[in-house]
């Protein structure tokens, strides 16, 4: 038996800010057979956040805890990777989250984002959703792309784990090059996830190496 058959899905943690397209493509990749994690909790950071209903299709609980009913960062951080402790997560996917984590110690490397952009140009706060991909066309670049990552305490700048190039026409608007980058988020992320189920990406310092 392989070790393909005999591994049990990662269990993880999916955060949420906004639609849930990201939710729902790890969703999809789950169903498909593509994408061995367990989605054992959906936390969103507001109840207008769409992606609940893909958490209900997933068979995941879901909670709603909004940052404004704490009084500061840590306090918010903790409630949310106690929630997470609670479900069993091993790993935390922040999948279009938009608050700022304070990352506790048994969480640390083992919280995954993606950036709509080649990190570390167009990043942090600020630099998020159709912001990113103004500023890029604004600049006149021509490549754009995604970043997989680990998070630490600052936004956009933990360790890079995977990057996917897109090129970027002078005919692109926000609009065109924000549906390119997420067709290649939509390959990255599970792909991503996918290495580190297997257990096959490790760290020296902040160089990350996928084996
Ligand atoms: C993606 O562009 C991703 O890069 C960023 O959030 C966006 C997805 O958010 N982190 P959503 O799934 O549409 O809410």
């Amino acid at each position: 038996m392989s070790d393909g058959e005999t591994r049990k899905p990662l269990p993880v943690a999916v955060l949420i800010s906004g639609t849930g397209r990201t939710l729902k493509n790890i969703n999809d990749r789950v169903a498909g057979g593509r994408l061995d994690v367990d989605v054992r909790l959906v936390i969103a950071s507001t109840s207008m956040a769409t992606g609940v209903q893909y958490a209900t299709e997933a068979n995941a609980p879901s909670r709603v805890l909004v940052r404004k009913d704490f009084d500061s960062d840590e306090s918010y951080s903790e409630a949310i990777f106690a929630a997470c402790r609670e479900a069993g997560a091993e790993l935390v996917v922040l999948a279009g989250w938009l608050k700022l984590l304070v990352v506790p110690d048994d969480y640390q490397n083992r919280v995954v984002n993606i950036h709509p952009w080649l990190l570390p140009s167009f990043c942090g706060q600020g630099y998020y959703g159709h912001h990113v991909h103004q500023a890029a066309i604004d600049y006149g670049v021509k490549l754009s792309g995604c970043t997989v990552h680990f998070v630490d305490n600052e936004y956009d700048h933990g360790p890079v784990i995977l990057q996917r190039a897109v090129p970027v026409s002078h005919e692109d608007t926000a609009d065109t090059l924000a549906s390119r980058v997420f067709e290649a988020e939509c390959e990255a992320f599970p792909e991503a996830l996918q290495l580190i189920a297997e257990g096959r990406v490790t760290m020296a310092g902040r160089i990350v190496q996928v084996t």
